[in-house]
């Protein structure tokens, strides 16, 4: 596996796989890698010949308070992983490479609609950061796919809003989420929890199959969004939103619309904020 830090280094190793007719596939992250981000890797060479990640902890996409410099550092640990998976190639930039500018001085992207609910109404500036993020990385490898997961469900709804915008010429595929024997999702933030708090966390995997299950069964969406926010809270969360949406746009269902829906809950578990989402099809 090779590794560069820089945007020269990176096009020379990409022309050079273009040029031997190589298809790439992109999977881009903030570092602090998991088995749910390896099954990312997995599922990118099944869909081209060489595999390029990313590891970069985008400071655009942290709002004030936020855990941008706390937020685990791990790439020694990161590269031994990638290449055990088989990674081509890991592009691993400083700031500056990516915000020649500084991140206060660069372009914004704003993909409208999408960004304004549930995750972007809680983190305000959030999607701008990532799709931002996204189209500079997407600009310099223009890999032929790229792949995201569903754990960020809605992050993948504005990645795909963003390529079909600006008529990037990459396909987006998505991953499962990966989950814990318990039904936690894999995410760098669950080290963040004490034992207790570990105990409680998958009570949100739990929270959400009861949602499908309760709406499949024809219970009302607003008593079932409802009955699962209070059933979070005495397990001692503090929930953001917990609700079922239409999961090509995030839109409210009708009353008695059963199919394309899904179910999204992010919630507070001490300091540690958690998100997850299980769709019902
Ligand atoms: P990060 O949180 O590192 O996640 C990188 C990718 O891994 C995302 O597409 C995310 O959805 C996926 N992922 C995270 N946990 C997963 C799990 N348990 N199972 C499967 N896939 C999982 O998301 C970001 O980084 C950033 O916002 C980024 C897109 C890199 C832009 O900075």
């Amino acid at each position: 596996m090779q590794t560069v830090t820089d945007a020269a280094a990176l096009r020379a190793a990409i022309r050079a796989w273009k040029r031997d007719g190589q298809t790439v596939c992109f999977v881009p992250t903030l570092g602090n890698l998991h088995a749910g981000h390896y099954s990312l890797v997995d599922l990118a060479h099944k869909h081209a010949d060489r595999v390029v990640v990313s590891v970069f902890v985008n400071p655009t996409q942290f709002a004030a308070g936020e855990d941008f410099e706390k937020y685990p550092r791990t790439l020694a640990a990161d590269s031994a992983g990638l290449a055990e998976h088989g990674c081509d190639l890991l592009f691993a930039p400083d700031v500056e490479v990516i915000y020649p500018f500084g991140p206060r001085q660069s372009i914004s992207i704003h993909v409208p609609q999408i960004s304004a609910t549930l995750e972007g109404a809680h983190r305000p500036g959030h999607f701008d950061g990532v799709a931002t993020v996204v189209a500079k990385l997407l600009t310099l490898v223009a890999p032929d796919l790229a792949v995201f997961g569903q754990k960020d469900f809605q992050q993948l709804l504005v990645i795909k809003r963003l390529v079909r915008d600006l008529s990037l010429p990459v396909e987006i595929l998505s991953g499962a989420t990966v989950r814990d024997e318990d039904g936690l999702a894999l995410s760098s933030r669950n080290q963040y929890l004490s034992a207790g708090e570990r105990e409680i966390a998958p009570q949100i995997h739990a929270t959400l199959q009861w949602m499908r299950e309760a709406v499949l069964d024809g219970h009302r969406r607003e008593v079932v969004e409802s009955v699962a926010a209070r059933r979070l809270v005495r397990a001692g969360f503090e929930p953001d939103y917990c609700v079922i949406r239409r999961s090509e746009d995030l839109s409210e269902p009708q009353d008695g619309e059963r199919a394309g829906l899904i179910a999204l809950v992010a919630a507070r578990l001490g300091n540690t904020r958690l998100i997850d989402n299980l769709s019902f099809d």
